[in-house]
């Protein structure tokens, strides 16, 4: 196969160069850019907002909110006395330091002043996707006995208030609030927009991102405070955020690049920071990048290859000549769209490479490194990437295996949410063994070849089957059901359900759909199956666990590789 390599150009000459950066980086000299280095004083609320107003930059435009054609923009001050609002609110209301307070509400001003608020207060803050049905909501707060829940009147109605035990706050961002919940404008209007923040240590609580495995109920990742040295330096040499850059990062913060990297790396870096509400179009897309002037975008390939799949005039209509810098995550971005990216934009796609897990970026196409389309670069200044057997041992290049990374960078999870051995089981020796297969070349430069476990990618979404499947199961016409990632050309994967009916019931189209929308109103839309197929029954194990192996063999005219533990009576 031939790799097109894209050179490095002078856009980015300021940038330092990656074999430099990466003898010389130390997380220790990163740390010293910040005062909590010596004060040991440190809160992330203090350092993405208030420490710039003290600088001197509150006027400087931190958020433009932009929905349809309204645009609000608030400064570094503004976002300060917002957040110190919103903190007074829950501090009255009794939330306390080390509480977990999640925030379940679309892409609003307020959703990130009641984020920053809680932060000030100490609180460890858990986002969900505005997406998410009852049963992922519950799983959620009930694993991290969550004390309170900020939502909005549209979707408060899917918290299951009566059989969550610890929660003891529901707070209400809307104008339909009854008795017994919290009125959050109400308290809001006449909040103090002064607030004394609490000073914690580095290794004190930030964020909890709930995440699939392709086991169980979904884990509680957590990040501690001092995950903010690698956001900042890798906004800093990745997204090259400097001073004028508008920045947007397209992914909502129910996810973790939509916090890592829509929140807290741009206002690290002191940057203007966009959020764009409402659905995704490509024309609503572009007419933000045109109206905002973006000259960063961090966005995921399942978006690109829908603005690829848009028509030539659409994007023709637009000015994006302010973007200099473009960047992707979530899966493997494709040579073809990188290819497709210096065609319409004259501009690199960045592919970078991290996880819920890493917190921060870990392989990087570096902005001063040539790019060989299809690779995920090279590790981040500081952070060390190897590919290891089953059994830890090293592999040399061109030899696929585990892509394991070097215990001991600061944006690493902390703690698997009251789940130690599940923690302990990401690690062999000192390497954190990732879950995905890659392999090294000569140069150094990382590709990735796909997930070892049945995770499943789509349109940049972890979806876990086990959640999947167990919601099928709950339908009164499904006997058994397994669930897999099925290669589509725009989202990556799409979630493929097979499943065994209950006698009585007939294999119809419409109960097809059916058992569609009961995931999508029971769980989540992204985890409803596109396709369903009927059989009389599963491939299973002898201890009875559905081999999800042998579907995917299945679906892609595969052979289906060692069966001996198939029981096949
Ligand atoms: C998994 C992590 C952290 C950002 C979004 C997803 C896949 C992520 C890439 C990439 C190929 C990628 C991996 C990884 N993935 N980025 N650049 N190329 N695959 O976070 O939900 O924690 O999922 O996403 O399989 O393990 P996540």
């Amino acid at each position: 196969m031939k790799v097109e390599i894209y050179k490095a150009t002078d856009q980015h000459a300021n940038m330092p160069n990656y074999d430099e950066a990466q003898e010389n980086l130390s997380w220790d000299e990163v740390e010293k850019a910040f005062s909590w280095y010596d004060t040991g004083k440190i809160n992330m609320a203090y350092e993405t907002i208030d420490r710039h107003v003290h600088d001197g930059y509150g006027d400087k435009i931190a958020l433009h909110y932009k929905l349809d054609d309204d645009i609000q923009s608030y400064t570094f001050k503004e976002m300060m006395e917002n957040s110190n609002k919103a903190a007074n609110v829950l501090k009255d209301i009794g939330v306390k330091k080390g509480d977990r307070v999640f925030i379940f509400m679309a892409r609003s001003p307020e959703l990130y002043f009641t984020l920053l608020g809680a932060l000030k207060i100490g609180a460890i803050v858990g986002p969900l996707f505005e997406a998410f049905m009852e049963k992922a909501v519950k799983d959620r707060l009930e694993n991290s006995e969550a004390s309170t829940i900020i939502t909005t009147s549209e979707l408060v109605g899917r918290v299951p208030v009566d059989e969550l035990p610890d929660l003891q706050h529901v707070v209400v961002v809307g104008d339909q609030v009854d008795e017994d919940q919290i009125n959050f404008r109400e308290l809001y209007q006449d909040a103090s927009d002064e607030f004394d923040i609490e000073w914690l240590d580095k290794e004190d609580g930030l964020i909890l991102h709930y995440t699939s495995g392709s086991t169980g109920q979904p884990k509680g990742v957590l990040h501690v405070q001092e995950a903010m040295v690698q956001q900042y330096i890798s906004g800093k040499y990745v997204l090259d955020l400097k001073e004028d850059d508008i920045y947007w990062c397209t992914a909502d913060p129910g996810w973790v690049t939509g916090t890592s990297y829509g929140i807290f790396a741009p206002w690290l870096n002191r940057t203007t920071n966009v959020v764009v509400g409402g659905r995704f179009s490509p024309e609503s897309w572009y007419d933000a990048l045109e109206k905002l002037k973006v000259t960063v975008w961090y966005s995921a390939p399942t978006a690109f290859r829908m603005l690829m799949g848009a028509s030539d005039d659409i994007i023709e209509k637009y000015d994006l000549s302010s973007l200099r810098h473009v960047l992707s995550v979530g899966e493997p971005l494709n040579p073809e769209v990188v290819k497709w990216g210096m065609d319409v934009y004259k501009l690199r796609i960045h592919d970078t490479w991290w996880m819920t897990e890493t917190g921060a970026h870990m392989i990087v196409n570096f902005p001063s490194l040539d790019i060989k389309a299809g690779s995920m670069g090279k590790p981040l200044p500081g952070v060390e990437a190897t590919i290891i057997d089953d059994q830890g041992n090293e592999l040399p290049p061109n030899r696929m295996g585990n892509l394991a990374l070097k215990k001991g960078w600061p944006a690493m999870m902390r703690e698997i949410w009251k789940n130690k051995p599940k923690y302990d089981s990401y690690f062999i020796g000192d390497w954190y063994i990732s879950g995905d297969s890659a392999y090294k070349d000569e140069e150094g430069y990382f590709w990735f070849q796909g997930r070892v476990d049945d995770v499943i990618m789509t349109a940049g979404e972890r979806v876990g089957p086990f959640e999947i499947e167990s919601k099928l199961v709950e339908h009164e016409a499904v006997q058994e059901a397994g669930v897999i990632g099925k290669p589509d050309p725009i989202r990556g994967e799409i979630v493929k359900a097979f499943i065994a009916l209950r006698e009585g019931y007939e294999p119809t189209d419409e109960l097809k759909e059916e058992i569609r929308v009961f995931v999508k109103n029971g769980l989540a839309a992204h985890a409803a199956p596109r396709e369903i197929e009927f059989k009389d029954s599963l491939p299973k194990t002898r201890s009875g666990k559905i081999m999800r192996r042998v579907l995917k063999a299945w679906e892609l005219d595969l052979p289906a590789g060692d069966l001996s533990s198939m029981d096949d009576n």
